[in-house]
Order: C-alpha cells, then sequence, then structure tokens
C-alpha cells in the first residue's frame, strides 16, 4: 500500500559559536532537539537534523589574533571539540558544517544580491567608534566605559548591566579601548542597512496567524513590532573575520546575517547540493530550536531576510530558558560551571540527558540544575525505578527460566492502563513536555515493579510454575516497551535493553504485549549510581607488599630488618616486630606498607616506609594482612583518596587509626583493598601503628 508522502521536517538547533567549548548552558538546547528529534524517527517521521558552527565575527578574529593563530586554525579547533562532544552526548546530527564554508558564502551572496536588488538594502553613513591604536572599529564588547543613563562604570558597549539601559557604543562616557585600554575616537563610516522596517505588518500576520508558538512569545514580539522596528546595520569594517561584501575593500557582511543562512547551507551540506538544499527548504516543514537571548533574530531578523529573499518562513520556533545551577547563574567561581568534557569526568552522558529530560517543558522559564535533586532522581527513579525493574525481570528469567517466556499474564486491566499512559507519552513528546514524558514513563516501571512483586513470583514458580512465567512474560513486555519510550531520552540505555532482550532497533509501532516464545540474553547493570561525590584525601598512600625475607637488627635487639617486595619496586623496612613474630612467621606474609613516610635511618638502618601492625592494651602486636590482593594494589579507608604527597613520621602519629574486631578504621571507615577487608592479626581491639 502507498504510504501518503508527508512533508520532510528539518530541524535545527542554534550554531554555537566557534570560540570557546560548549557548556551544560548549551547542552540544554542540543539535548533537547536531540529527544525530539529522535522522537520524530521512532515514530516513523522524516527528519533532517543541521546545525554548524558559528564560525564568523569580531570576537573569533580578536581571540586568534591575540593567540597569534589565524582565525581559520582557531575555528578549525573549535569545530574538532564541538563535534566530540556532541558525540559524547549522543547527539546526532544528519549534518554538522561550518558557517564558513562554500556553500554559506553562495547563500549570503545570494541573499544579499535579492534583498539588495529589491531595494531592501541601502548605505548610510554612521557614527563608530575606532581605536586608532588597534587600527579598528571597536565592537559592543570592545569598548567600555560609564553608562551614560546611570552612570555606572565599566559597563559594555550595548548594555549597562547596572541599569539595562541599552545604547550605542558612542554614547559610552569617558569609553576606552578593552584591548589597549587607550582612549578610542568617534569616526564616520559608511554601512549597509536592511529594511527591517518595511517588514512589520508582515511579520504582525505571520506570527499572529502561527498556532506553533509559545504563547508568552508571541506576546512580545508583538509588542516589539508595535514599538516599531529599526532597520538593521549588516556591514562591519575590517578587520573581520567573515565574507567580504560584493564589491567592497574592507566590508564584511555582519555575523548574524551568515549564521542563519548556515541553517540552509548545512541543510546543502547533507544534500550536497546547494539547488536542492533552497528546494528542500520551501518544501519542507522547518523547525528551530533556540536559547530564548536569540529571540529578536530568529523572530524578526531571519523571517524577514527569508521573506525578503522569497524563501520559505519556519513552521516553528521553540524557545527554551536558560540554564542556572543551583538556581544562580553558572559561575566559574562558585564551582557551577561545567564544560561538557567537565561534566563527563564525574557523571555519564545519559545522566544529563535524564535529568534535562525531567525537567524540560515547552517553557520559557529557567531551567534549573539542582545537584541534590539531580543525584536523587538519577539514583532513585533512573536506577531504582526503570535500571532496577528491568534488570531484575530480565535476571529473574534467566535465572529461573533458563532465559526463556512463552506465555504472557492475561491482565487486561494493567494492559490498558499501560497503553493509554503510552499515548499520554507520544502527546508529551510531541508537545516538547518531555517532564510529563518521563513521570508517565517512570509510573510505568513502577507499575511493573508492582506487579513483579505483589505477584512474587519467587514463591508462586514452586505451586505453579506456568502462571509465575506468564507474569514474567508480561513483565519483559512491559521491559521491552519501555526500551522504546525511553529511547528519545536514553538512546545507549535503550539500546543496551534490547541487546538483553535479544531485540534490536525497535520503533514506536513495536509498542504492544505480543512478545512470546522468546529467548533473552543475559542481563547487565546499565544504570551507574551516582557516589558520593567527595574525594577526600587521606594523608597516607597505603599499598599491599609481601615480605621476601626478614633478618635480625645488627645494632638493636628490638628490631627486624625486611626485605618487601611492592609489585613495580622492592624495599627494605626496619620493623619492632622482634618478640612479637619469628623471622620464619614474616617470611610470605602480604602485609600494608605506608610508602609515603619519610625515608629515616633506624639504629644506623635505613628503613624506607613503616609497615601497619596493631597494639592492644596487653602488649600483643599483630600484623595487618591481606590474602589474595596483587602487591602494589592500594589499601583505603572507605572513600578516601590516599595521598601523594610525602608524611613526616610525626605528623603520621597524629592520624588515629583502630583495630576493632579484627579490623581496621579510620573515621569509622573500614580499610579494604580492592579485593577484600585488611585483617588485623592477633589483636581484636587496640591502636594501629
Ligand atoms: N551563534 C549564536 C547562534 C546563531 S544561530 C543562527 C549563539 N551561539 S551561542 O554559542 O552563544 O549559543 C548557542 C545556543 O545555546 C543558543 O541558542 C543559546 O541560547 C544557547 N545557550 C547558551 N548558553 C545557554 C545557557 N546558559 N542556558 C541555556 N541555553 C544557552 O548564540
Ligand atoms: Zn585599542
Amino acid at each position: 500500500m502507498a504510504k501518503f508522502k508527508e512533508r520532510k521536517i528539518i530541524v535545527t538547533s542554534a550554531l554555537p559559536y566557534a570560540n570557546g567549548s560548549l557548556h551544560l548552558g548549551h547542552l540544554v538546547e542540543y539535548i533537547q532537539t536531540d529527544i525530539f528529534v529522535r522522537f520524530l524517527r521512532l515514530t516513523g517521521k522524516d527528519v533532517i537534523y543541521c546545525c554548524a558552527d558559528d564560525t564568523h565575527g569580531a570576537p573569533i578574529e580578536i581571540k586568534a589574533s591575540e593567540l597569534g593563530i589565524k582565525p581559520e586554525q582557531l575555528i578549525e579547533k573549535f569545530l574538532k571539540e564541538h563535534q566530540e562532544d556532541f558525540k559524547s552526548f549522543h547527539i546526532k546530527f544528519d549534518s554538522y558544517y561550518t558557517t564558513n564554508s562554500e556553500e554559506n558564502k553562495y547563500f549570503s551572496d545570494l541573499f544579499f544580491e535579492k534583498l539588495n536588488k529589491k531595494g531592501l538594502i541601502y548605505k548610510k553613513d554612521i557614527e563608530v567608534t575606532f581605536c586608532n591604536n588597534c587600527k579598528r572599529t571597536l565592537p559592543d564588547r570592545y569598548v567600555k566605559g560609564k553608562c551614560p543613563k546611570c552612570n555606572a562604570p565599566d559597563q559594555y558597549g550595548d548594555v549597562c548591566e547596572a541599569c539595562n539601559a541599552t545604547y550605542e557604543t558612542i554614547d559610552l562616557k569617558g569609553p576606552y579601548c578593552v584591548i589597549c585600554k587607550n582612549t578610542p575616537i568617534r569616526k564616520k563610516s559608511e554601512h549597509y542597512f536592511f529594511k527591517l522596517s518595511a517588514f512589520s505588518g508582515k511579520l504582525q500576520e505571520w506570527i499572529e496567524k502561527n498556532k506553533n508558538f509559545q504563547p508568552e512569545i508571541k506576546n512580545f514580539i508583538l509588542n516589539w513590532i508595535k514599538g516599531g522596528l529599526e532597520d538593521w546595520n549588516i556591514s562591519r569594517d575590517g578587520p573581520y573575520f567573515g565574507f567580504k561584501i560584493p564589491g567592497e575593500e574592507n566590508k564584511y557582511y555582519y555575523v548574524w546575517l551568515d549564521a542563519p543562512i548556515g541553517y540552509i547551507s548545512s541543510l546543502a551540506n547533507y544534500l550536497k547540493s546547494t539547488k536542492k538544499a533552497e528546494e528542500a527548504w520551501n518544501k519542507n516543514k522547518v523547525m528551530h530550536f533556540i536559547g530564548k537571548d536569540i529571540i529578536y533574530f530568529h523572530f524578526l531578523f531571519w523571517p524577514a531576510m527569508l521573506s525578503g529573499a522569497e524563501f520559505n518562513l519556519p513552521d516553528d520556533i521553540i524557545v527554551h530558558g536558560f540554564l542556572t545551577v543551583n538556581k544562580e547563574k553558572m559561575s566559574k567561581s562558585r564551582g557551577t560551571f561545567f564544560t561538557a568534557k567537565d561534566f563527563l569526568e564525574k557523571y555519564d552522558a545519559e545522566h544529563l540527558r535524564f535529568y534535562y529530560a525531567n525537567v524540560l517543558s515547552k517553557k520559557l522559564a529557567d531551567i534549573d540544575l539542582n545537584f541534590n535533586d539531580f543525584k536523587e532522581r538519577i539514583n532513585n527513579e533512573l536506577a531504582g525505578n526503570l535500571g532496577n525493574f528491568c534488570y531484575r525481570i530480565i535476571s529473574f528469567v534467566n535465572k529461573n527460566f533458563n532465559g526463556e517466556i512463552k506465555g504472557i499474564d492475561k491482565n487486561e486491566s494493567l494492559i490498558s492502563q499501560i497503553n493509554a499512559k503510552v499515548e499520554n507519552i507520544r502527546k508529551y513528546y510531541e508537545s516538547l513536555n518531555f517532564n510529563l514524558a518521563i513521570s508517565e514513563i517512570m509510573s510505568i516501571s513502577d507499575i511493573g515493579n508492582r506487579y513483579f512483586q505483589n505477584n512474587e513470583p519467587w514463591s508462586l514458580i514452586k505451586k505453579d510454575s506456568k502462571k509465575a512465567e506468564e507474569i514474567c512474560g508480561l513483565c519483559i513486555n512491559i521491559a521491552k516497551n519501555l526500551s522504546i519510550l525511553i529511547e528519545p531520552v536514553l538512546p545507549k540505555f535503550s539500546e543496551g535493553l534490547q541487546k538483553q532482550l535479544n531485540l534490536s532497533a525497535l520503533k514506536w509501532e513495536d509498542i504492544n504485549f505480543k512478545l512470546k516464545n522468546h529467548k533473552i540474553n543475559s542481563e547487565i547493570i546499565l544504570i551507574r549510581k551516582i557516589e558520593e561525590a567527595k574525594e577526600e584525601e587521606f594523608p597516607l598512600s597505603l599499598k599491599v607488599a609481601k615480605i621476601l625475607e626478614a633478618s635480625e637488627h645488627p645494632n638493636a635487639d628490638k628490631l627486624y630488618v625486611l626485605q618487601i617486595d611492592l609489585g613495580k619496586e622492592k624495599r627494605q623496612l626496619v620493623a619492632g616486630l622482634k618478640g612479637h613474630y619469628e623471622k620464619e612467621q614474616l617470611k610470605n606474609k602480604k602485609i600494608i606498607v605506608i610508602t609515603n613516610l619519610k625515608h629515616a635511618k633506624l639504629r644506623g638502618i635505613e628503613s624506607q616506609g613503616m609497615l601497619l601492625a596493631a597494639e592492644d592494651n596487653n602488649g600483643s602486636v599483630g600484623l595487618l594482612t591481606v590474602k589474595s590482593t596483587e602487591l602494589g594494589n592500594e589499601a583505603k579507608f572507605g572513600n578516601l583518596k590516599n595521598s601523594n604527597g610525602e608524611i613526616t613520621f610525626e605528623n603520621f602519629q597524629k592520624i588515629k587509626i583502630i583495630a576493632r574486631e579484627g579490623k581496621a578504621f579510620f573515621n569509622n571507615l573500614e580499610l579494604k583493598t580492592d579485593k577484600e577487608s585488611v585483617f588485623v592479626e592477633k589483636v581484636r581491639e587496640g591502636k594501629v601503628r
């Protein structure tokens, strides 16, 4: 049967600037878009997801010149880094391109010419702020001075952070160049202007008619239009990194002219043709995802340019709020600024995807990342509910039914309850209310957990094995459906879960309760819980060593000289064990050695460290020992990280380690290696030295 051919959907995220690393704020947008794109694909839609690095503008040119490299080198470095970051967060574009491309030059010139021919571009003299020393026109962020309204010092050339006034760079009082601190001059310069004002009526109609736009945004854009739109300066003087305006010596397109055009050239990169890209843009559905700081560009400039150049306007523009961490702006000094890479040092990519999905809706409100809430949701909901249900049922089926399910329990009410939720979830994804989708998905997993728990298949199996198996059959079907429902948010988890279920690449239409007579694979834990983040340091470095040989100390009657093996190195220790251990008893014992203690001579013989032993009130001495740990491996108290720095004997004596019931403790943390607990010989209660 021939399917009705729907329009394709072209989806974009805003193009990140190529002069910095991606951080958790950026990721809100790319994760939001990626979830949506994955959902569309899962439901059989034909989607093209396009993005690119935004490579032009004054900041890129200035940063490169400060680094003594070419702008091309700078943008190449960040393009690579951004692509790696997207990949590690499972953000999958069909085309990730650059605005510094042939195609983008082609389309920028095309737009410029078309608008020019229609009389929508004109030239006008303006006054700019120019630094004679740096020989450049200073853009907003490169000139500072006193706010013309409130006199606050050190304000940028566009907006005052003290009183929120907006103004031109030339309005600043006592201006200075941010680069060289000299006083700039005012200078006349001829610039190109785009007649945005001519589009007021058209834009107003377009915005009013659109049923997709978020209402809060509609309102304030309509107010902007009512307030009167000003024509837009689309040129910049060199030095500048960008495309030169045809016929000009030292003038370039302003970055915000060629940046949105980058959406179309990224599509051209995907289709390998500018002609096809133009066609595809004009006949398919276009959806942009952006942050609230760039609304003006996307709801006014960009549609006006598209309209003037006779291109289709976007069908939808989805705007998200800004990320705050613990309700405040991310900040390096508070330790709440994380780049994409920083985050992955501590957590998993899917932890963030899950958390963002939990807090994202089709609202303009800011999104808060609260690390306590983050940890709770990951540990209790992702791992404790969803992860636990899937693991539990798969391992149970493997253990009790040899991995095979035959029938399914006919629990109609449970099945219809879940089916109703599935419909809701589809609507929630579609309307970008991921928070609601997640809570419905979690409630399905919760139903599964309770159903499994209440039916007690582990005891039922003894009385009615067939029934127990059918209950598991239904649970396996629930797990299968969960793997599909959660795929947009957790693609890796979903893939891993389906692998365990001996299934793959399931689509939305595979959501049903029909899986039977099926053998699954063995279970694996897919979700890592977040550990107590604190990694406090312990002043000692403790390692496992074997005693190779013990001999008498020539000048002391209580001391032995020991030769020990630390795996990678051998050392000599002097230890007061005489009278407590015979030489022969010591040989081959695996002991715990402080390896960062300052070396010392004890009665003329060097001791390169010290072993740990406990002593009780009766004067008995017992060594701290292990059995199976490999030589050179660490012993640690709880999560405390062993130190690298050297410690003096005096400072070592201040550390209180005790023996209790044959084990060693520091601050109630037990001493263990990766394999086993450390055991204290002979002494049950005492002090460790
Ligand atoms: N290059 C422009 C966009 C051009 S689109 C034709 C730009 N780049 S950006 O790197 O500053 O931001 C890229 C996207 O990330 C924007 O949509 C922006 O709103 C979003 N975010 C950047 N920081 C953010 C937060 N702290 N929180 C949420 N989103 C943020 O703007
Ligand atoms: Zn200067």
